[in-house]
């Protein structure tokens, strides 16, 4: 085999609550992930010389960096070290989940090139230590993994899948500028100052409303306690999701540490309506319809 494709999903955090800062620097999480159809793909293919090199099209993806800092190129490399592979890789991604968007976009990437490299070069790694390389490379990578409705905590890295049934209609709206993880954790501190923070808890409210398969119950349980956070660095979104609301969504939220703006739509034709409605404010520049839950990272040719 010289070819393999994978193709993995965007997330969208139904709830995001972010606890204490820990001493490595990152904040204790609790969130729910749900995987929905933005799809990333990846294709791996095999180079004698032991080079690994990124190669990125698509939207965006001149924003991309092709080095060290693409987590692709990080999983790949990770994964040869770990399973002593001389042998390269090329790995061509073709993005179509918003970049720097607060979906995983680069986690989404790592993720496909653990699933295109291991198959390609045949070391076989089991589940559980694919998660292991996954949660090395970043806090939402090992959810990118595992797909469906899941339940994370550390920071983001421990994650079971939820009970959850139903499928949910998305609206997404992206924002022309990314926005730095970091950067938004860094403010949420800040406008914490010194108050106490209590350890995270996902809301009651929202895991029933996953177990019933709610959408009402859903859009009405959706939290994020980064939201404030980005919204000052960012005021306009704050117009985002009013108009959302105004829409008729369900639920309105950031997602992750944004820009990107979720909606929880009626079903698929008020998708399409709230889309529309929403690209027509002139407040965000592109506007995409999704569904979730969908699978993880998955080998779809080779
Ligand atoms: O794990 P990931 O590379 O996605 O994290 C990027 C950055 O986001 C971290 O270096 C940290 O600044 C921040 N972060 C955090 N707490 C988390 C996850 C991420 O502070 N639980």
């Amino acid at each position: 085999m010289s070819d393999v494709v994978v193709r993995t999903p965007a997330k969208v955090n139904l709830a995001l609550m972010v606890g204490p800062l820990r001493t490595d620097g990152f904040h204790e999480l609790a969130s729910v992930y749900q995987a929905v159809s933005l799809y990333d793909e990846v294709r791996a293919t095999l180079v004698p010389d032991g080079q690994i090199t990124v190669r990125v099209t698509g939207q965006q993806a001149g924003k991309v960096p092709l080095d060290n800092g693409n987590l692709a190129y990080r999983a790949a490399a990770l994964l040869a070290e770990q399973a002593g592979v001389e042998t390269g890789v090329r790995l061509d991604i073709v993005k179509g989940i918003p970049v720097a968007g607060g979906m995983a976009g680069g986690s989404s990437d790592a993720a496909a090139a653990l699933v295109a490299c291991d198959a390609l070069w045949g070391t076989k790694l089991d589940r559980s230590a694919l998660l292991d390389l996954a949660a090395r490379l970043g806090s939402d990578v090992p959810f990118c993994l595992l797909g469906g409705t899941a339940v994370g905590s550390g920071h983001g890295e421990i994650v079971a899948p939820a009970l959850a049934r139903g499928a949910f209609e998305w609206v997404f709206a992206l924002d022309r500028e990314g926005m730095s993880t970091p950067a938004v954790f860094a403010h949420l501190d800040r406008l914490r100052g010194a108050a106490a923070v209590l350890p995270p808890r996902i809301p009651e409210a929202l895991m029933a409303a996953l177990r019933t398969g709610s959408a009402t119950d859903l859009g009405r349980a959706l939290a994020n306690d980064l939201q404030p956070a980005a919204l000052r660095l960012r005021p306009r979104l704050a117009q985002v999701l009013d108009a959302g609301r105004e829409y008729g969504a369900l639920g309105a939220v950031v997602s992750g540490s944004g820009p990107t703006c979720a909606f929880l739509a009626r079903g698929h034709g008020h998708a399409v309506d709230l889309s529309a409605r929403l690209a027509g404010t002139g407040l965000c520049p592109s506007v995409r319809i999704a569904t979730g839950p969908v699978p993880g990272a998955r080998v779809v040719e080779g």
